[in-house]
């Protein structure tokens, strides 16, 4: 039996739909060139260990009956409920190392949990030779994420899984990937940190006060998903900007939107990008921004001048991949 494996997953960045795909609406998301990579190993030792520094997880033990069990750090909670996951569901109970290392910022939304649980899922089937298709990893990372944070779609998970560009519906009722090319996507670091699941509930929050509004926003959403997919095939980016902006509007419907978003927002447009909006949860994170090669540039310096980080990505990214396997 292989005793040491690492797996790396790409991050992502949602393209359109946030919010209304959490509610059985579809969405578009891309796989980025940065990954994170997870290093297992089996031990003959009866602990769990995890070392994850970028989520300041350092010297992390416990004995492996313990795993999932009492008070969990927060940097630690996906791979040790994935862990716990695989092993209740395999009837497995070996001692293991875990170390996660990620060539992003946990701090950008790309979604380094959703990535890591998927490596440690997909590290674990290769080591153990248990037969795992994508979708089998796609449903118990997903399934591993509703146990710690009760709330979310899976685009993230499916991103992290499939790689490329993905049309999504919710849990992953459907996921179809685009054949297009990569796309010229700007993206800008508003700074702040965003809680995905503070939001998700905000929205909920407007939900019960508005609720036809809401409920009408997230079949617009859908609309604009459905069109943007369309402009993205056929390779029409001036469209598709123009849909990216809509869909903003809605969001500003949601109630998610930030006023440093909005200034790294509207610097985009008024540089000359096609579309710009918000990318994923709100409330902080990322922008992105689709704009013509020729005011690139342009676009970057004034996401920059109105204090917003450029963060240089590769869309359409590799999904999950074994970069070695070691007896
Ligand atoms: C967060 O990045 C995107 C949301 O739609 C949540 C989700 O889909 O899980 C707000």
């Amino acid at each position: 039996m292989s005793k040491k494996i690492r797996i790396s997953a790409p991050g992502k960045l949602m393209l359109l739909g946030e919010h209304a795909v959490v509610y059985n609406r579809p969405c578009l998301v891309t796989a980025v060139g940065q990954r994170m990579v997870v290093a297992i190993e089996i031990k003959d030792s009866h602990t769990f260990e995890l070392e994850a520094p970028d989520v300041k997880v350092s010297g992390y033990t416990k004995v492996i009956s313990d795993v999932g069990k009492g008070e969990i750090p927060k940097g630690a909670k996906f791979a040790e409920i994935a862990v716990k996951n695989f092993f209740e569901k395999n009837k497995i109970r070996d001692g293991l190392k875990i170390t996660t290392r990620s060539e992003f910022s946990s701090q950008f939304g790309f979604g380094s949990s959703s990535a890591s649980t998927v490596c440690v899922i997909k590290g674990l089937s290769e080591l153990y030779k248990v037969n795992m298709s994508n979708k089998d990893i796609f449903d118990l990372a997903y399934k591993t994420v509703l146990d710690i944070q009760g709330k979310g779609s899976g685009f993230d998970i499916a991103a992290a899984v499939y790689g490329g560009t993905l049309h999504f519906v919710t849990g992953g009722k459907k996921i179809e990937k685009l054949s297009i090319n990569k796309l010229p996507l700007i993206v800008g670091y508003s700074g702040l940190k965003a809680d995905t699941v503070t939001l998700i509930n905000k929205v909920a929050e407007k939900s019960k006060k508005y609720p036809e509004v809401i409920e009408n926003s997230y079949n617009q959403i859908k609309k604009l998903v459905e069109i943007a997919k369309t402009y993205l095939i056929k390779e029409d980016l001036q469209s598709f900007g123009e849909v990216m902006n809509m869909n903003q509007g809605f969001l500003e419907v949601l109630g998610v939107n930030i006023n440093k978003l909005s200034s790294m927002i509207y610097a985009a447009r008024d540089a000359g990008a096609y579309g710009a909006k918000l990318s994923g949860a709100g409330g902080g994170d990322c922008m992105i921004a689709i704009a013509p090669e020729d005011k690139k540039q342009a676009v970057i310096d004034g996401i920059i001048q109105v204090g917003g980080q450029y963060v240089q990505v590769e869309t359409n990214a590799e999904g999950l991949k074994v970069e070695s396997l070691k007896k």
